[in-house]
């Protein structure tokens, strides 16, 4: 059976396409997704895929579907930088996580220098817009293959 890999976005992720479009460019959520829905075929994997504003709602969806995947690729968003729980989430069902960011969070503001997430990740991938996610999943999913 195909493995899986769960796909998270965090809040605001949604409005991709139209929110600052100089720092996030122009590409929506639903064309990143089809992008690495692809990907992830190529390499014999299937996704699923959920975006939410809500904090709590990541969490469940870490809980429901993080065991069941054979790991997990994140865009926290705002969450990257405040939350705890979102990080314990992510411990507790204990599979390989890789962080994405579209823009370069170190060279923002300081506010966003700091991840949460960043220490219970495989590793982060921040900067490099859309491709940040495929340079994401393509990481996570070579990781997989050689644990
Ligand atoms: C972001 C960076 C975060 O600081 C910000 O809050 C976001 C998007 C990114 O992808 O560049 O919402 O995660």
């Amino acid at each position: 059976m195909e493995k899986q890999i769960l796909v998270l976005h965090g809040p605001n992720l949604n409005l991709l396409g139209s929110r600052e479009p100089d720092t996030y460019g122009r590409m929506t959520l639903a064309e990143i997704d089809r992008g690495l829905e692809e990907q992830a075929a190529k390499g014999g994997f299937r996704i699923q895929t959920f975006q939410s504003n809500h904090e709590g709602e990541l969490v469940d969806l870490i809980q429901q579907h993080g065991p069941s995947s054979a790991g997990v690729l994140i865009n926290p968003a705002a969450y990257t930088h405040t939350s705890v729980a979102l990080r314990d989430a992510l411990l507790a069902v204990a599979v390989p996580v890789v962080e994405v960011h579209l823009s370069n969070i170190h060279t923002r503001e300081p506010f966003r220098h700091h991840s949460y997430v960043a220490p219970v990740a495989v590793g982060q991938i921040t900067g490099f817009g859309p491709d940040s996610y495929r340079l994401g999943l393509s990481a996570l999913m070579e990781h997989i293959h050689h644990s």
